[in-house]
């Protein structure tokens, strides 16, 4: 259907986006003036997957416009663990780097969480560590890097609520450590009454129909239909989901979220179109993550704060 005819306010995550990149690079020229330092980001490829290429490059390419030192290292498919655990001692070390990411999932000879528990604390600009999982969780989450997809997620929430969401019902759709877990953390440091359904929710529909706010991150396509939204809610839909789309022609496909755009948009207050949503927030809040790395490690949290406020 046309957006434009359709009943909820589009949030344009790609907007938001642009404005939080200016601002990480007003705060990078200031870590550069002030500081004589520039952030540094290392991105960590193992293997040849092609969307996690993709991925990599684009966050490696927006650190140089950032006007980061960026460093990109692509691992082959069979990396020992041993060797992958050497590369981020070595990053861990080097003073030149503040922010690390090891683009997940990593190939099957390799403990992931033993990749993630061996990175730096202070330079895990995923929010992946225990140590950082662990401050959101405990309400320090002011102290902790915040993963970067529930970050722009609770951005666009306040784009589109207010900046106060105390006291709003919250619904999140989906439990991973990636996405859904983070998010109701972060919602719940915000003030929410917080739900978190999944696979095994009884009457998915009818506990997403009391949300004011639904984020949907499941990667189901489609799954949200509309009679799940309550008027006037706001949506954040996480999922990107590549579906066929013959009506463009034979072999095509697109992108679609996790919610029934054209269904929910008839019913939601706002909500996030896929794509141009929470995609491009997550790319933007790793390049906030790494500034404020950076500008920690100079004990000068004030250059990198209130970045996240669009
Ligand atoms: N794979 C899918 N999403 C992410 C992410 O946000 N960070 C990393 N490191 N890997 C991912």
């Amino acid at each position: 259907m046309d957006v434009a005819t359709s009943a909820a306010r589009v949030i344009d995550g790609k907007a938001v986006a642009t404005e939080i990149i200016e601002k990480v690079k007003a705060a990078r020229d200031r870590l550069v003036s002030e500081c004589g330092m520039t952030p540094g980001l290392a991105t960590v490829l193992v293997g040849d997957d092609p969307a996690s290429g993709v991925y990599v490059r684009n966050k490696g390419r927006k650190a140089e416009e950032c006007g980061f030192h960026s460093v990109q290292h692509n691992l082959s498919a069979n990396t020992s663990e041993t060797d992958l655990l050497d590369l981020v001692a070595q990053l861990n070390a080097d003073t030149q780097i503040h922010g690390i990411l090891v683009q997940l999932p990593l190939p099957d000879q390799i403990d992931e969480q033993k990749v993630l528990l061996a990175v730096d604390p202070d330079k895990d600009v995923d929010g992946f560590h225990p140590i950082n999982v662990g401050r959101l969780a405990t309400g320090a989450g002011d102290k902790a890097f915040v993963p970067c997809t529930p970050q722009g997620c609770v951005v666009l929430a306040k784009h589109a609520l207010g900046n106060d969401l105390s006291g709003l019902e919250a619904v999140v759709v989906g439990r991973s450590n990636i996405v859904g877990r983070p998010v109701a953390q972060l919602l719940l440091a915000e003030h929410c009454t917080v739900t978190i359904c999944h696979s095994r929710t009884r009457d998915l529909a009818s506990v997403c129909r009391r949300a004011d706010l639904l984020v949907a991150a499941v990667g189901r396509p489609l799954m949200v239909k509309g009679d799940w939204v309550k008027p006037g809610a706001a949506i954040i839909d996480v999922g990107v989901n590549r579906v066929p789309a013959p009506e463009k022609g034979e072999g095509k496909t697109r992108l679609v979220g996790d919610v029934d755009y054209a269904e929910a948009s008839q019913v939601a207050g706002a909500i996030t179109p896929v794509p141009g949503g929470v995609g491009p927030m997550t790319i933007s809040m790793l390049m906030a993550n790494t500034v404020i790395a950076a500008a920690r490690s100079a004990g000068r949290e004030d250059i990198a704060a209130g970045l996240m406020k669009a």
